[in-house]
């Protein structure tokens, strides 16, 4: 590896040159720096290794220069050249993290030996900072469980973009993990230490949600009996989090997109433009795009919220994470709950991986809390899972989908169509799978083609 050294000396005396060109020869790449904001500048913009620096410097406490060499490189190792100087001087700068210290004249080769040996400890701190940094990391995102691709792609984007300062839209059914997800974004920015301010817009009207977002003055409304600070001047120089983002009246998506285009709004009843800074992450489980069409949702605040869009995968899509995910929630719950189970049956496995899980993974974890609090034994048995579980159909079979909005008799009739696509038309098949007789079916086709689909 090529070794990158600073020389720091301002007295140009012949041993440094006689350094200089040794390991020159032995294809040490050389900066030289006669001044300590030389120096500072170097190890700013190099790639520095070592530094080799005359003990007796003019303008600095020899000391004082090694403190603030170790502040802006704390990676870099330093060697001090000297003529001689009591002992006493040269322990304290050893104690105070010189690497090494040496008195005219030098043996260049001893020299050389030192420099490698100093570079391999710096090598070495480089490996131990990366590993601090990665365990760090998963510190953060320890909580987010999931070995799948879809979840590793999630972990990764946001491991990406949680330090970078843009918003950012979480979508995904209810239950896979939006606001968890949220939550390591935000602690793990650099705002992690600002405030952060969660709001669901979903559970105030229009006139409340906008007092909650944006405050408002005394005698604003009735009732606005002082002055109230809205959440987002609460959230000022940290991450906002507004949960069912769907459910935001027209007007009050006209003040958010202001407040992302201008960073600026008015409190409800106030004149003054009040200034924020305020990361945005924005969550619905609803289809945004669909609710544009349907002029529910404003395209320009779309396009605002969604620099960057996180899909949370749903549980039944990740079936591989289905043992960690288990034995995480068992330990959570031993540990929180007091029980004392340790593990769960293959059956019961089985059934868990045939289930659909609408409810994702916020439904798993009640499921196995409940089976736990149920369980006689020490292991979980499938027959200790809630009954929907045990009764649900297994994954493969077909399904019938039927929209929630339809009157009796449109599910009868597409209940009709549904049977009659799965027997390939066959109506004695149809009718015994219905449960009517023949006749009955033949019917209940004759009304079926008198209504248009
Ligand atoms: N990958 C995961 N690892 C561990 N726990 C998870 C994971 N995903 C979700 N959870 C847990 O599941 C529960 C539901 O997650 P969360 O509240 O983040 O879901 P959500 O997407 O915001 O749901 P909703 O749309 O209903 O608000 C939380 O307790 C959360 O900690
Ligand atoms: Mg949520």
């Amino acid at each position: 590896m090529e070794l990158n050294v600073l020389v720091v000396e301002e007295r140009d005396m012949p041993v440094w040159e006689k350094a200089r060109n040794y390991l020159k020869r032995k294809k040490i790449k050389l900066f030289s720096a006669s001044t300590l904001r030389e120096a500072y500048k170097i190890l700013n913009r190099e790639p520095i290794n070592i530094v080799l620096s005359d003990f007796n410097l003019k303008n600095i406490n020899s000391l004082n220069f090694l403190n603030k060499i170790k502040t802006i490189r704390p990676d870099v190792e330093i060697i001090f050249l000297s003529e001689r100087v009591p002992l006493s001087k040269a322990i304290e700068a050893m104690k105070a993290g010189a690497y090494d210290f040496y008195e005219f004249p030098i043996n260049m080769k001893l020299l050389m030996t030192v420099i490698e040996k100093a570079a391999e400890k710096q090598t070495l701190y480089i490996e131990k900072m990366k590993l601090e940094k990665k365990f760090k990391e998963r510190v953060n995102y320890g909580n987010i469980i999931g070995r799948s691709k879809a979840m590793q792609y999630v972990i990764d984007i946001v491991a990406s973009v949680a330090s970078k300062n843009v918003n950012i839209l979480l979508t995904g059914e209810t239950g896979t993990g939006k606001e968890m997800i949220a939550n390591a974004i935000h602690y793990s920015s650099s705002r992690s230490a600002k405030p952060y301010v969660k709001v669901n817009c979903a559970v105030f009207n229009e006139g409340i949600l906008e007092s909650e977002l944006f405050g408002h003055e005394k005698g604003a409304f009735t009732g606005a009996a002082a002055r109230r600070q809205g959440r987002f001047e609460l959230a000022n120089g940290g991450t906002i989090f507004l949960d069912e983002i769907a459910d935001l009246p027209l007007g009050t998506q006209i003040k958010l997109l202001r407040i992302l285009q201008e960073k600026e709004f008015e409190r409800v009843g106030g004149n003054e433009t009040i200034k924020v800074d305020v990361r945005v992450i924005a969550a619905t489980n609803r289809d945004l795009k669909k609710l544009i069409d349907e002029g529910r949702f404003r395209d320009d605040l779309y396009y605002r919220l969604n620099v960057v869009k996180i899909e949370l995968p749903a549980l039944r899509e990740r079936k591989e994470d289905f043992p960690l995910l288990a034995s995480y929630f068992i330990n959570k719950l031993n540990e929180e709950k007091g029980y004392k189970i340790k593990g769960i049956s293959k059956e019961a496995m089985q059934t868990l991986l045939s289930y659909q899980w609408p409810g994702n993974v916020r439904e798993l974890e009640n499921a196995l809390e409940s089976a736990m609090a149920l369980a006689k034994k020490d292991f979980i048995e499938a027959s200790y899972l809630p009954a929907f579980l045990l009764m649900s159909e297994p994954e493969h079979s077909d399904y019938y989908r039927i929209s929630h909005n339809l009157t009796l008799s449109e599910v009868e009739r597409e209940l009709i169509r549904l049977t009659l696509d799965k027997t390939n038309g066959n109506k004695t098949a149809a009718a015994r799978a219905l449960g009517i007789g023949l006749r009955s079916l033949h019917r209940k086709i004759k009304v079926i083609r008198a209504v248009p689909p």
